[in-house]
C-alpha cells in the first residue's frame, strides 16, 4: 500500500466531560474533521489503563488520541494527571515494539473547544499518515485491519 492510498485508522479516547463534550460541539457546530477518527467516550481519562492503549495497536489502530479535560479541570481532581502519566509511559514504550512515540498523543481541551479539537484531530490524522500504516498490522495480523474499519 503506498503512503498516498493511506487512510489513518485513530481512536479517540475522549473524556466524558470535556472532550467528548467538545467533540459534540464541534459536529454541532458543523466543523468538520476526517472521518478516520473513531471516537470511544471514556468517564475520564484516568480510567484508562497503559493496557488500553498497547490493546489499541494490537487491534490495528494506527494511531491512539487521547483527549481529557483540561489541566486542573478534570472532574475526578486528578484523573487526567494520572492519563498523562500512563501516556507517556505507554510512548516511551512504543519504540521497543516497533511504533513510533507520535502514535500515541494526549491533549486536555475544555467542552467549548470543538473547533481546536477538530484541528488536533486534523493534526494527527496527518502525522499517522506521514507515518504510514501500524507495521504491527501487517502480514499475519491483516485480519486486524478490519477491527476498526
Ligand atoms: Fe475529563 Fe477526568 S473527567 S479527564
Amino acid at each position: 500500500m503506498s503512503t498516498k492510498e493511506f487512510e489513518p485508522k485513530i481512536l479517540a479516547f475522549c473524556c466524558h466531560y470535556c472532550a467528548y463534550s467538545s467533540a459534540d460541539l464541534a459536529g454541532a457546530l458543523r466543523i468538520q474533521y476526517p472521518p478516520n477518527v473513531r471516537i470511544i467516550r471514556t468517564p475520564c481519562t484516568g480510567r484508562l489503563e497503559t493496557e488500553y492503549y498497547l490493546k489499541a495497536f494490537e487491534e490495528g489502530a494506527d494511531g491512539v488520541l487521547v483527549a481529557g479535560c483540561l489541566e486542573g479541570g478534570c472532574h475526578f481532581i486528578e484523573g487526567n494527571l494520572w492519563a498523562k502519566r500512563r501516556v507517556e509511559y505507554v510512548r516511551d514504550l512504543l519504540p521497543e515494539i516497533g511504533l513510533e512515540k507520535e502514535r500515541l498523543r494526549m491533549v486536555n481541551v475544555s467542552a467549548a473547544m470543538g473547533g481546536p479539537l477538530a484541528e488536533i484531530i486534523c493534526d494527527m490524522v496527518e502525522t499517522v499518515r506521514k507515518l504510514g500504516p501500524n507495521p504491527l498490522n501487517s502480514g499475519t495480523n491483516s485480519k486486524n485491519s478490519e477491527t476498526l474499519s
